[in-house]
């Protein structure tokens, strides 16, 4: 994959265009406080600026696919993309991207906005390094919407400690419900080392366990047995996640977004929360708006 990325269908678009609308409002706001230096879009899981979708997801296909001699991609912008259109514009823009063809793939924004070409970093790192470093900067007079969307459970919690202490950032993040940590949270109880670690990462405790699982007392020909049994369904991992989220950020979305695959699975939570004290009010209405089913 060098150029356009295939990450998904209808579900794409669906978070695609509630983050678009939140950056709408979000800059008009900010164009009006003149307090304020600057303030960025950064996305810290930018893949290359545009997607492309199956064809099984384009609302629009043709009647009769196979009387098409090859298989037509269907391009959509991707978040970057839909940033650097997003007017009023932002101050700046941030892309971080990991993969160094998609990295390069990026550097084409600036030709493709030049008249925001100065005003766009595109690095080559890793997010949570990347976003860990910058959340320590003076953020005073700044103020920034942070769309973290990653292909899984990549982001750790220390990042998204990192981004509600800057005091300054709304997050928007794609909490991976169904493709991560439901995945890992096996029937018995029985999960490996490896698997503990990742999901301690992911939620900032262990304390995730004791959520989730139930233990019993049993009483058998063997006399005392233990059995676990899981009890944390898509709505307990949703609403333990908003709550940790409560944790550390002022203001939390109540109503975070499930996004389905088209066999209804749930694949990723849309969740949003907002670290400045000030601006959570107006900004949680935006977003629970935004956020409704
Ligand atoms: C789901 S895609 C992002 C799609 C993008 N938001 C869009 O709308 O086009 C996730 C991207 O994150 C990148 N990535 C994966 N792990 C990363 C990491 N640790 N740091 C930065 N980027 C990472 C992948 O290479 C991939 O391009």
């Amino acid at each position: 994959m060098t150029g356009q990325t295939d990450f998904g269908g209808d579900w794409t678009l669906e978070k695609l265009e509630r983050v678009r609308k939140y950056l709408v409002a979000y800059t008009k706001i900010m164009n009006n406080q003149s307090w304020i230096e600057s303030f960025a879009y950064i996305d810290a899981f930018a893949g290359t600026g545009y997607q492309s979708l199956k064809q099984d997801d384009n609302p629009n296909q043709p009647l009769f696919p196979e009387l098409i001699e090859e298989e037509p991609l269907h391009f959509v912008d991707g978040s970057a993309r839909i940033a650097l259109q997003v007017e009023p514009r932002f101050k700046k823009y941030i892309f971080v991207e990991k993969d160094p063809s998609r990295y390069q793939e990026l550097q084409k924004l600036r030709e493709q906005f030049p008249d925001r070409a100065s005003d766009i970093l595109i690095v080559n790192a890793d997010a949570n390094t990347y976003l860990q470093d910058l959340c320590e900067k003076n953020w005073k007079r700044r103020r920034a919407v942070l769309f973290l969307d990653p292909f899984g459970m990549q982001v750790t919690w220390d990042t998204i400690q990192a981004i509600a202490q800057t005091k300054a950032i709304d997050l928007w993040y794609l909490f991976p419900l169904g493709i991560g940590v439901s995945r890992l949270l096996k029937r018995d109880g029985n999960i490996n080392l490896a698997w503990r670690n990742r999901l301690d990462k992911v939620f900032g405790e262990p304390a995730w366990y004791d959520v989730f699982y139930k233990t019993y007392a049993e009483l058998n020909l063997l006399g005392e047995q233990q059995r676990i049994v899981k009890i944390g369904d898509f709505d307990t991992i949703s609403q333990y996640f908003v709550r940790r989220l409560k944790t550390i950020f002022p203001g939390v979305a109540d109503n975070p977004l499930p996004l389905f695959n088209s066999t209804n699975n749930p694949l990723f939570l849309l969740c949003f929360a907002s670290a400045n004290e000030r601006g959570a009010e107006t900004a949680i209405k935006i977003a629970q708006d935004i956020l409704k089913r």
